[in-house]
């Protein structure tokens, strides 16, 4: 009885984490614990631990005296939708969540346990980085765990939620992970934080500023998926997971759809007649999918690409969009990695591509090309080229210049390139492309406007359709825009046997 008893014990403390006091100051910060989080994460009551007595090793600075169990982070395996996932949360009652080197190796433990039984790994930060009293030791536990998240990168899919502190080496971990999700306001991500700031470049900044959830969704992108607290958060977390499958060797999991006609009306007037004329590229995308699945992606984060996952009867599929509302849509540097990022995620965990083009070319400006649109855009060019996952093209509007190219075009490898009628697939719009190859003619003209005007129709008339692609077989169909949804589901699922191999070598050299 008394073996139980001491079992019962020390279990019961190790629920207790760094204690009464301390759990009630994090739930004072909005947060909830490591264990609450583990346990809303997963399905009510699959969860198990795994080195819940685990309890650091150092002497140093008197550590002996406080050891708490479980080492200041939680670790184990349950169940998400019946699904087998690996997940860590740091306890930030315990020493601030810090990382020892016995912390480490309880994340590294679970890390190899995820890979081999091939299934995804969630990680929950909340931690004050290394755990200072250990010194190098705990820079060779991040380095244990940095390297197994690149040995992991594209076998499983590995999710970040950042729910307090980040900072310093820790950041490098969710950095190399599939997706990172920050919770507003209680969570942060900076390499140095804004002391050193001040001390090095004399810049004064909240940490907020610095590396907040607000500040990472927009400015940097370093954050896919924000959420408002961390009940949202994990739920958040769930709902991603959804699309994805266990590891590289399975499809995602298909949900149940019963099909109906399919036709989707509202799809024939979203596009304007007039070629300037803004619209959300995002009505397009609810006009195509399964009701309510849209999962957008870096939603405020280079705005004039859309990038996200959602269901096209039952199944999964991650959408690249144009989007005319920003910048016309345009390619620009952080938009051609936004979705050249996606798009090597949806290949390597098997989710079929959806790419919607409406695009006038690439921004131009000295902004730009200082900044390598050049290399930048190439990594779109390059991924899109690299996918082998079903990859199907619809152009809404317009495709022109290199921009055409790079959207997945049938010349890279796309399987089903279809246009709407209202397309325009062309080196340029038809008043530029007038402006060039007509100047002569029109500087000679007695009236240069009329000129101009007559020239930009006979090259519109000419070019700014999508028929001439079609001739060529560029496009395999033109269709109204009702059908689209059912053309999709058709393709799709006749895409579902592809098999493409790439030619023998050791990796790609992705322009980076
Ligand atoms: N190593 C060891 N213990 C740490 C720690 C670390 N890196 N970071 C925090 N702790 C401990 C604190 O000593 C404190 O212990 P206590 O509960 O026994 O008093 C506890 O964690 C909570 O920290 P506290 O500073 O009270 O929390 P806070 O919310 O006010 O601040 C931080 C959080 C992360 C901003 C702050 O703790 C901090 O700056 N930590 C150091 C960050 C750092 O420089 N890390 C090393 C480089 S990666």
């Amino acid at each position: 009885m008394d073996k139980l008893q001491t079992l019962n014990d020390k279990l019961s403390k190790a629920q207790l984490g760094g204690g009464a006091d301390r759990i009630a100051k994090q739930h004072q910060k909005g947060k909830l614990t490591a264990r609450e989080r583990v346990n809303l994460l997963l399905d009510p009551g699959t969860f198990e631990e795994v080195g819940a007595l685990v309890t650091h090793r150092t002497t140093d600075f008197d550590m002996q005296e406080q050891v708490f169990y479980g080492d200041g982070v939680i670790t184990g395996y349950g169940t998400v939708d019946g699904r087998l996932v690996y997940v860590f949360a740091q306890d930030f009652t315990v020493f601030g969540g810090s990382l020892s080197e016995t912390h480490a190796e309880k994340i590294c433990k679970i890390m190899d346990m995820a890979v081999k039984t091939g299934a995804p790994l969630i990680g929950l930060n909340d931690s004050g980085g290394a755990r200072i009293q250990e010194g190098v030791r705990s820079l060779g536990g991040y380095a244990d765990i940095f390297y197994r998240n690149v040995q992991a990168s594209g076998v499983i899919p590995q999710l970040s939620a950042i729910m307090g502190p980040c900072a310093g080496g820790a950041v490098y971990s969710p950095a190399m992970t599939d997706f990172t999700i920050m919770v507003e306001h209680t969570s942060y991500m900076f390499v140095t934080g804004p002391n050193v700031v001040k001390t090095v470049t004399n810049e004064s900044v909240t940490s907020e500023e610095l590396g907040g959830a607000s500040t990472h969704s927009t400015k940097s992108g370093v954050t896919h998926l924000t959420a408002a607290n961390d009940v949202l958060c994990l739920k958040q977390l769930r709902r991603l997971l959804s699309y994805l499958p266990q590891n590289c060797e399975e499809k995602p999991i298909e949900y149940p759809y019963s099909l109906g006609s399919e036709i989707r009306e509202q799809l024939n007037g979203i596009v304007p007649d007039s070629p300037n004329q803004p619209y959300d590229m995002r009505e397009v995308i609810r006009g195509i999918i399964d009701e309510d699945s849209f999962l957008e992606i870096h939603e405020r984060y280079a705005e004039n690409i859309v990038v996200g996952f959602a269901r096209l009867g039952g199944k999964s599929i991650g959408i690249i969009a144009n989007q005319p509302y920003s910048l016309a849509g345009v390619l620009d540097v952080d938009s051609s990695k936004k979705a050249a990022r996606f798009t090597r995620t949806c290949d390597c965990f098997n989710v079929p591509l959806l790419v919607l083009v409406d695009v006038p070319g690439f921004l131009p400006g000295t902004d730009q090309e200082w900044n390598g649109i050049i290399t930048n855009g190439a990594k779109l060019l390059y991924a899109l080229s690299e996918a082998t996952v079903p990859r199907v093209t619809v152009i809404t509007r317009k495709a022109y210049g290199g921009a055409y190219d790079v959207m997945n075009s049938k010349h890279i490898g796309a399987d089903f390139n279809y246009a709407w009628p209202g397309a325009e697939i062309a080196v340029m719009g038809a008043k530029g492309a007038s402006e060039i190859i007509f100047r002569r003619e029109i500087k000679s003209a007695d009236d240069p406007a009329a000129k101009l005007a007559e020239k930009e129709a006979e090259y519109a008339e000419k070019f700014a359709n999508p028929y001439r692609a079609a001739q060529r077989g560029f496009i395999d169909e033109v269709i109204y825009p009702q059908d689209t949804r059912r053309k999709l589901i058709r393709a799709f699922a006749s895409l579902e046997g592809k098999v493409t191999v790439l030619p023998k070598k050791k990796h790609g050299n992705i322009p980076l």
